[in-house]
């Protein structure tokens, strides 16, 4: 078994050597410039984690977890022009960079690159290994609606918001530590626990996100702070915010969220002042603990050696404090 940081590099290298053309430049520079930023790459470490779990070699894996970083970083160019979002890993969005279009055509080839590179998954498993991956695929573009559909409505609740994080984010960690699972020959009942455990995370891993976007350092997060606030994205904060505020709060926040025509800095400031004042932060950090007991948990209903599960645990204990 390996250590994340072992895996890592195996991603890095699998990453820099993925084969696409080179013409027309206007389509493929875009996704060179996406794939060359960065980021953290949990999501194929999980699954060439996941593939040794159950006893794989990572190597099985290593073409399908690229297929599932290619497929998040193809998800990262659509959601930022959904987002109007202009920084990402400390650089200009794509469509910023380059223009809309781009963005939307670029990222339909990554798509297609990702599946072409989930197909490599070895007999027998790539059947499943392709179900699973488009019915994530699916189930991120219905999260994706919901959290648009979110923006323009004020009575969102806190089961839909848990839903649409399941959906646009979770599913996917659930999805990459399954082909693992699966790659490796795990027994379905096994496949099945491994992805619970990613959706719990997953939805950790949201909230996180969530409050990182509101309190995060925009240097090392690498993308600009206040962003959900502007959008009115109905995140977990926002939504205990509208639930616990009396008084003149409820009315300040109603007038933030009617707001079209504001200085966005005064808006973010006036909002993350009122989160301050309900304690927002600490109730969003006690749901995220919430869930990361839960998965972890659940990691010790896996019929392996309690040992193996170390690389996993120490991963999603790092997640759990992550300020990037
Ligand atoms: C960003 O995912 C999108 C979310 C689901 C919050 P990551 O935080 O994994 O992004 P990178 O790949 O590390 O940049
Ligand atoms: C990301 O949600 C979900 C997907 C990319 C599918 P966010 O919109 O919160 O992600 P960031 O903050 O832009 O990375
Ligand atoms: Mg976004
Ligand atoms: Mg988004
Ligand atoms: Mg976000």
């Amino acid at each position: 078994m390996h250590t994340f940081q072992e895996l890592l590099k195996e991603v890095q290298h699998a990453v820099e050597n993925i084969a696409y053309p080179s013409a027309p430049a206007g389509l493929y520079e875009p996704i060179g410039y996406e794939l060359s930023l960065g980021g953290k790459r949990i999501r194929p470490v999980l699954t060439l984690m996941a593939c040794e779990l159950f006893g794989g070699d990572y190597r099985s894996a290593l073409d399908a977890a690229t297929g599932l970083e290619i497929f998040h970083n193809f998800t990262l160019l659509h959601d930022d022009v959904m987002d109007k979002a202009d920084m990402r890993r400390g650089k200009p969005t794509v469509h910023l960079k380059w223009n809309e279009n781009t963005a939307i055509l670029s990222g339909d080839a990554m798509q297609i690159l990702s599946y072409m590179y989930i197909l490599k998954s070895p007999e027998p498993a790539r059947s499943a290994v392709c179900g699973i991956y488009l019915k994530t695929a699916l189930e991120i573009c219905e999260g994706q609606q919901y959290d648009m559909d979110f923006e323009s409505r004020d009575d969102v609740q806190e089961n839909e918001y848990l839903e649409m994080i399941r959906l646009k984010t979770a599913v996917l960690l659930g999805c990459a530590l399954k082909t693992g699972a699966i790659i490796a020959g795990a027994a379905a009942a096994d496949a099945d626990r491994i992805y619970d455990f990613g959706v719990n995370i997953g939805l950790a891993f949201q909230l996180r996100d969530d409050y990182l976007d509101v309190y995060g350092d925009p240097q090392v997060f690498g993308k600009n702070i206040g962003g959900d606030i502007l959008n009115n994205k109905k995140t977990y904060m926002l939504i205990n915010a509208q639930r616990l505020a009396q008084g003149s709060d409820r009315k300040e926040l109603a007038f933030w969220l009617g707001a079209t025509d504001c200085r966005p800095a005064e808006k973010i400031a006036a909002v993350t002042a009122l989160y301050n004042r309900l304690s927002i932060d600490r109730l969003c950090l006690d749901k995220i603990e919430e869930y990361y007991a839960k998965a972890m948990r659940q990691l010790d209903t896996l019929t392996v050696d309690a040992g193996r599960t170390k690389p996993l645990r120490e991963l999603a204990a790092s997640l759990m404090e992550r300020n990037v």
